[in-house]
């Protein structure tokens, strides 16, 4: 093993983006700090990980949504130098707001706004006393694009997007090196779609629906980060509809989504990210 000396912490590193991140950073060299839930297969991808790139890979298992769980993941790391923090955990849901269980909507508000912020406030006053570090938010565009089924999938993923913008406020106004990031992919292949019961045959590209790889998204953090690009949207496609959709008179933004979603969703699978 390499005796490095940068730090990566990634939750939700089991699959998908969050896996695609911890081998991107791996490759560059960093230690990393993985959390997930399912043990074998991130613990699979820490072995894989370790052979490849010769680092060392730490895997955390931790249900982000029990504060308990978060407050063991948070002693863990709260001595230790994180260079940067990816708040990637996330997931969706697939019903309207009055027919999601109460309990299911307060675990996504728990795993995509209070685990990010609690990591974020430990992590970050090292970065600032070091006056470096970076801290990428897995938001979504759903925290533009706002869609029936998707109430509080949008709501977390726009707070997730407003808080990471202001916190780069804040590091800039004190002068701090620390790069903040929302990353707000579209429709991405991941585990994500699957855990919501979409057959992967759905997953095709179609009009205005176009899916993208793990790889492509981190390619285009990665770059984004380089550039200082605080708001990151994957995909020339995406940047377009969402400039465009954003442009309408808000009446005609709700008829349009309605009838969008109507015509492509309202089925049992699930519609966005
Ligand atoms: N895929 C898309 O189309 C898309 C689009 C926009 C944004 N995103 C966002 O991208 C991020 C990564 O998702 P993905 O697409 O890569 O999906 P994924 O393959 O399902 O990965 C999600 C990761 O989050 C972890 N996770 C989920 N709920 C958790 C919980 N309650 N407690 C702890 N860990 C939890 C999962 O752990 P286990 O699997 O081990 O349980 C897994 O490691 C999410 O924040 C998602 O909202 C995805």
């Amino acid at each position: 093993m390499r005796n490095n000396e940068k730090t990566a912490l990634i939750t939700g590193a089991t699959s998908g983006i969050g896996k695609e991140f911890a081998r991107r950073f791996a490759a560059l060299s960093y230690n990393l700090i993985i959390t997930g839930r399912r043990e074998n297969k991130i613990n699979m991808v820490a072995e894989e990980i370790r052979k490849e790139f010769n680092v060392s890979v730490e895997v955390i298992i931790v249900e982000l949504s029990d504060a308990n769980e978060l407050e063991k993941l948070i002693k863990t790391v709260e001595n230790k130098d994180i260079d940067v923090l990816v708040n990637n955990a996330g997931f969706g849901l697939n019903a309207f707001y009055d027919e999601e269980d109460i309990d299911g909507l307060l675990k996504m508000e728990a795993v995509h706004v209070k685990a990010p912020m609690k990591i974020t406030h430990t992590v970050l006053k090292g970065m600032i006393r070091r006056n470096n570090g970076t801290i990428i938010n897995v938001s979504s565009d759903g925290a533009f694009l706002l869609a029936p089924k998707n109430t509080i999938y949008s709501a977390t993923k726009a707070f997730l997007k407003t808080f990471t913008e202001c916190l780069n406020l804040e590091m800039k106004t004190k002068g701090k090196n620390v790069k903040l990031q929302a990353l707000c992919p579209g429709l991405t292949r991941t585990d994500f779609h699957g855990k919501m019961g979409m057959d992967k045959s759905r997953q095709v590209d179609k009009g205005m629906i176009k899916w993208n790889t793990p790889k492509f998204i981190v390619d285009c953090s990665l770059d984004a980060l380089s550039k200082d690009n605080v708001v990151c949207i994957p995909g020339e496609k995406t940047k377009v509809l969402i400039g465009f959709l954003n442009l309408l008179p808000r009446k005609s933004y709700y008829k349009f989504m309605i009838n969008f979603f109507k015509k492509n969703f309202n089925k049992k699978e699930s519609k966005s990210a």
